[in-house]
């Protein structure tokens, strides 16, 4: 038996990058996996096809992180499919760079918006549903712990907010048999964060490893996370950023 079998879950932003891997890692062993993704509709689809050809069973739902009530219908979407979910990944999250004075407060309503209030919108409408060996596994940033550089100041704050946001609702839903916690990847190398930069050079220089990650290394921790073997951890942040927050 796979040890992933029978469970249901719902990654948010499963069309590229982390949460493509992250969506083809949970099926692989053995979850039904509902992915969202909002302008990459050929990607999410070729993703869940890709799944579904190799023995798996996933469905892509268009559901922009931006709009909290979107994501609210993707997840009772699933428990209507699926008549549950029981590993929810907020994956979905957005950068936006720059001199904080030339900044907008339309960024700071997007970028809220998608990396935090999402988060908090798709663990709300799961909590109503999810039943005993419950995840929720929300992907932050080493960032969330370090900002690293200038230009960095909302991206640190949304990813701040989310230790906060854990580490409550790791105490609220632990009577119900559910785990909580935050996965704080480093440089990976993704559309987000390509690794032929000359951003990727800094960072290569401060980290351990001198190396980038890759998206296979963040799906096989939420897959541990999302496992039985994992039901001793919660309401912590694990970073796998090859210690460029040592
Ligand atoms: N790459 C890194 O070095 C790194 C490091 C630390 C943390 N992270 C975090 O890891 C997560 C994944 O990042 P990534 O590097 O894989 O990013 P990516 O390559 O840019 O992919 C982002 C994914 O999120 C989806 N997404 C973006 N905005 C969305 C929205 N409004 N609604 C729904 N889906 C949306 C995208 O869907 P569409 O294709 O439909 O746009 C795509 O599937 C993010 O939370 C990011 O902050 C990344």
């Amino acid at each position: 038996m796979k040890r992933l079998e029978n469970k249901v879950a719902f990654v948010t932003g499963g069309s590229r990058g982390m949460g493509a891997a992250i969506s083809k890692r949970l099926a692989s062993e053995g979850a039904i996996v509902v992915l969202t993704y909002s302008k990459s509709p050929e990607k999410a689809v070729a993703v869940a096809a890709e799944i579904n050809a190799s023995g798996g069973h996933a469905l892509a739902v268009q559901a922009d992180s931006a709009d909290a009530q979107a994501v609210t219908d993707a997840v009772n979407k699933t428990v209507a499919e699926f008549g549950k979910v029981d590993i929810v990944v907020n994956n979905a999250g957005i950068y936006i760079g720059a001199a904080f004075e030339d900044h907008t407060l339309d960024d700071y309503e997007q970028i809220m918006g998608i990396n935090v209030r999402a988060v908090y919108a798709a663990s709300l409408a799961a909590s109503k549903h999810m039943p005993v060996g419950g995840r929720i596994i929300t992907i932050g940033s080493n960032m969330g712990d370090n900002a690293l550089s200038a230009q960095t100041t909302l991206y640190t704050m949304s990813k701040s907010a989310l230790s906060g946001f854990t580490r409550g609702l790791s105490r609220d839903l632990g009577p119900k048999g559910i785990t909580v916690n935050l996965v704080q990847p480093g440089p990976i190398n993704t559309d987000m964060n390509p690794s032929d930069t000359e951003l990727a050079d800094f960072l290569r220089s401060r980290m351990a490893l001198a190396e980038y990650g890759t998206v296979e290394d963040v799906a096989g921790l939420v897959a541990f996370l999302a496992s039985e073997e994992g039901k001793f951890i919660t309401g912590t942040a694990l970073t796998i950023d090859g210690g460029l927050n040592a």
